[in-house]
């Protein structure tokens, strides 16, 4: 590893589907309310994907955004990491099919599976590729289609996901005066003793079929926020930082309650705080890309500002990453 070297962001991109489906559409689909739906979780609308709308189309117009945020051609890119839960196949991953879309026959690509947690995993895994000297300019995706995992008939679960992608343009530079940019800090835990409270009950090695998600989501909720709380607390201890040092928190997008007991649990200022859920609904590995590019792009994460990302998802998996913009 080469300490000198940063993993800096120099673009953002973001695609949604073009179909948005609010609160009141469910209305006639399954027993349910927007005021349900709003009050518990946030939520007022999400976009589903329609037909060939996919995981890897929607990677790849939003890989396309941050390349032109950057001002790179896809040829300056020798590594894409996408995270994912959704891959448009089993194999080959959705990676290399970005790869090919973008017409780039160099470098390498790879799927990334961390659920919810997916874009903090890829983020750390392309930070330490590009410290390693193994790659330069990385693309890192969030990209999911849970619309098609999802069982419409059970209220508890269709309601709160979302179909979507993020993708930040990620490149090492040797890092020079007192105060580096790029990738500070990353903390990434699992603990798979809770899988059965968030998993699709289907895969290739057990049903042949890609099966529904299955949620405890009071089992999920109790969970988070401590889990949420303690990986950050790690990273501001590793960083030498407090909570008042943070211009911008943008935490997975799954329970507007979850993001603000966890901002709150830590002292963090509500102002800081991105939120996307509103419009998004829980997007899975695209949440934190998509928060971050909306955020970007209306001018509140500038230049030399702290960013904290946290996410925490199936499996259980959970991360943060600090990154002085
Ligand atoms: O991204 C990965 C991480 N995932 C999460 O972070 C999700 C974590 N969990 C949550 O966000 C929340 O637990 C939910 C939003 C999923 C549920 O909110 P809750 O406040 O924990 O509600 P609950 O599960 O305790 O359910 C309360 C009531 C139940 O009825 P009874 O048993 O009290 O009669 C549910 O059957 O609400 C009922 N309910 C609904 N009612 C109307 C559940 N879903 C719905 C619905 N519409 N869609």
């Amino acid at each position: 590893m080469n300490d000198r070297l940063t993993s800096v962001i120099r673009g953002t991109g973001s695609a949604l589907p073009e179909r948005i489906m609010r609160n009141q559409d469910f209305e006639g689909i399954v027993d349910t309310s927007d005021e349900w739906i709003r009050q518990r979780t946030g939520i007022a609308a999400r976009h589903i994907a329609g037909e060939g709308e996919t995981t890897v189309s929607l990677a790849e117009a939003a890989a396309r955004r941050a390349l032109d945020a950057a001002g790179m051609a896809a040829d300056d890119i020798d590594l894409i990491i996408l995270a994912t839960a959704t891959p448009n196949n089993t194999f080959p991953a959705s990676a290399v099919q970005v790869q090919a879309a973008l017409g780039i026959t160099h470098g390498f690509a790879f799927d990334v599976h961390a659920v919810c947690s997916g874009f903090v995993y890829a983020l750390t895994t392309a930070d330490l590729y590009l410290r390693g000297g193994q790659a330069r300019t990385a693309l890192v995706i969030g990209a999911e289609t849970f619309s098609r995992l999802l069982d419409w008939e059970d209220r508890t679960t269709c309601v709160l996901f979302g179909d979507g992608a993020g993708a930040v343009v990620l490149q090492a530079e040797t890092a020079e005066g007192p105060e580096p940019h790029g990738v500070l800090v990353s903390r990434l835990r699992s603990d798979g003793c809770h899988q059965e409270k968030l998993y699709v009950d289907g895969g290739p090695s057990t049903t042949g079929t890609v099966g529904h998600l299955r949620m405890q989501g009071r089992e999920v909720f109790k969970h988070a926020v401590g889990m949420i709380t303690d990986v950050i607390e790690d990273s501001f201890a590793a960083a030498g930082i407090g909570p008042d040092d943070i211009d911008w928190f943008v935490p997975h997008q799954a329970n507007r309650r979850i993001i603000e007991a966890s901002a709150k649990k830590l002292g963090i200022a509500q102002e800081k705080v991105i939120i996307t859920v509103e419009g998004h609904g829980n997007t899975s590995a695209a949440s934190i890309p998509l928060a971050l590019d909306a955020a970007v792009r209306d001018g509140r994460i500038r230049p030399g500002h702290l960013v904290l990302l946290e996410a925490m998802g199936g499996g259980f998996t959970w991360g943060a990453v600090l990154i002085r913009w």
